[in-house]
């Protein structure tokens, strides 16, 4: 085994754990810190949440939110892992205080998460506004106490740090001053800088994890006991420009989609769309390569990748190949990845800026669920006609696919209700959905034609009105 060491809470901890054993384990079973609940093990209700804080190359202390219960202890070599334990100060702070002073929990089992995800975003608000927040907290379920009063201690909170916290270079300092966090961690810089690491060795034996978002899901007990290959520590995130094209790396993240300038100044703000996807801890580690490589039929990233013509960098050692992404599955959930191959980088032409972009979503609830249906598309327009199209759709077929029928009929073709009615004739005959807990094969089909008509109304303007006379 190998031994590696972090910062837990206040203290050095040096352990042999398995590198793939989920943190909530190693924290409530190893070391006996049960501030950290165990509920759904699937991502779904915050109350495992800690904060992993890492020094970023510029040597800034940066803190997420995470669910402990997706993301494997090796991740914490290194790096400061926070309980809520290790929140803790004197007495209460701020943040708990707002929750006693609201009544905002009953039994508590919930309260840790609440906790540990409001101090997450204090950590990273640049707005301090109410309506950002309860994006960041969206993932925090409670089963007994209702949300009103949780969201008045939020914006109680908000209202109390706004101005004291908001301004000024050092986040941490302001938050250590006002009680938030507890002194200590003004000296985790210094500290995680001296930390020597262990550089654990023992090669890999258990399966290539990135986000881990669908793998500790899925796998769980295979990745417990293995020393897992990570590759968001092998590989960085990061969106750059490259010979014309966006080349964005494997390990990016939903929340790094959301965020990244060079694409904001590509494609526009994509945050609408990204919030639709997963909760924000989750969006933290949930990056494109494993969202491309599960192959869900249903997967958003892919979804909107495969609208912009993305092509695949896949690395076997010192071997590249690339290879379009609508090209890359066989079949349902087969990919066109070899042995010991991975994909280095998504990347799609820069040019893709000279047209429009949208994104559409359809499930059982609008946040926080998986699409029954859902479809991206890109156009060019020039005038009022539709130079260029590309289309994707998932949850209509066994695999994330390309609408090239309807593409086909799109292009060239002058802007109206009638052709919008026509595409969406045209991409309902191009699918073949299946029955199941999402919908039955009929509704889907019916859901994509309206998913296209949505996109011909978003992107070209196309009033509602017309679009309704042209439906009959
Ligand atoms: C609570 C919850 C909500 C979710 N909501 C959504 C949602 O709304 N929409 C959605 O699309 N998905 C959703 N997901 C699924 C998941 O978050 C995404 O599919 C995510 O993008 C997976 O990425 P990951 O890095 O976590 O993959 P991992 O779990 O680390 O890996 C998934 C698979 O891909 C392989 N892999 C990973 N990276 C690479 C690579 N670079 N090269 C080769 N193989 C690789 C792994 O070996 C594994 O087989 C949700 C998951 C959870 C737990
Ligand atoms: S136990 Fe529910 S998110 Fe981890
Ligand atoms: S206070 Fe009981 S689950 Fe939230």
């Amino acid at each position: 085994m190998a031994l590696f060491r972090f910062l837990l809470n206040d203290e050095i901890v040096e352990t042999e754990a398995p590198a793939g054993m989920a943190v909530l384990d190693f924290v409530r079973d190893r070391v006996g810190l049960k501030g950290t609940k165990h509920a759904c093990r699937e991502g779904d209700c915050g109350a495992c949440l800690v904060l992993l804080g890492e020094l970023t190359s510029s040597g800034e202390l940066h803190y997420r939110a995470l669910t402990s219960c997706l993301l494997p202890i090796g991740e914490a070599e290194g790096r400061h892992l926070v309980t809520v334990e290790g929140l803790a100060g004197a007495g209460l702070g701020p943040v708990q205080q707002a929750i006693v002073d609201e009544g905002a929990s009953q039994c508590g089992f919930c309260t840790p998460g609440f906790v540990v995800a409001m101090t997450g975003h204090l950590l990273n608000t640049e707005s301090f506004e109410l309506d950002e927040a309860l994006i960041a907290l969206a993932g925090n379920l409670c089963r007994c106490t209702g949300y009103a009063s949780i969201r008045r201690a939020i914006a109680y909170l908000l209202d109390d740090l706004r101005g004291t916290v908001e301004d000024g270079p050092d986040r941490i300092a302001a938050l250590t001053r006002a009680g938030v966090l507890p002194p200590y961690f003004t000296t985790v810089g210094e500290r995680l800088a001296a930390l020597e690491s262990l550089s654990p060795e023992g090669a890999a034996d258990g399966p290539l994890v990135a986000g881990g978002s669908d793998l500790y899901v899925q796998r769980l007990h295979e990745l417990e006991p293995a020393t897992p290959r990570l590759l968001l520590r092998e590989l960085p995130a990061g969106i750059h420009t490259e010979d014309c094209d966006l080349v964005l790396s494997a390990t990016t993240t939903a929340e790094d989609l959301k965020r990244s300038a060079v694409l904001r100044a590509t494609l526009g703000d994509l945050s609408r769309f990204l919030d639709l996807i997963c909760s924000e801890p989750v969006r933290q580690r949930a990056t494109i390569g494993g969202n491309i490589v599960n192959a869900s039929p249903i997967g958003d990233m892919t979804i909107l990748l495969l609208a912009l013509d993305a092509e695949l960098v896949l690395a076997c050692e010192s071997e590249r190949r690339r290879t379009p992404l609508r090209a890359f599955y066989r079949g349902y959930k087969q990919v066109d990845l070899g042995p010991g191959e991975i994909i280095e980088s998504v990347r799609f032409p820069a040019t893709r800026r000279s047209g429009a972009f949208n994104f559409e979503k359809v499930s059982k609830r609008t946040y926080l669920d998986i699409a029954s249906v859902n479809s991206a598309a890109w156009l060019r327009l020039d005038g009022d006609r539709i130079d260029e199209a590309i289309l994707s759709a998932g949850g209509v077929a066994p695999i994330p696919m390309r609408l090239a029928a309807t593409e086909a009929l799109l292009a060239g073709q002058r802007i109206s209700a009638e052709l919008a009615r026509r595409a969406a004739d045209v991409a309902r005959a191009e699918v073949k959905p299946i029955s199941d807990v999402r919908g039955s094969a009929d509704y889907k089909r019916l859901l994509l034609g309206q998913l296209v008509i949505a996109h011909l109304h978003v992107l070209c303007g196309i009033d509602a009105r017309e679009l309704v006379e042209a439906a009959g």
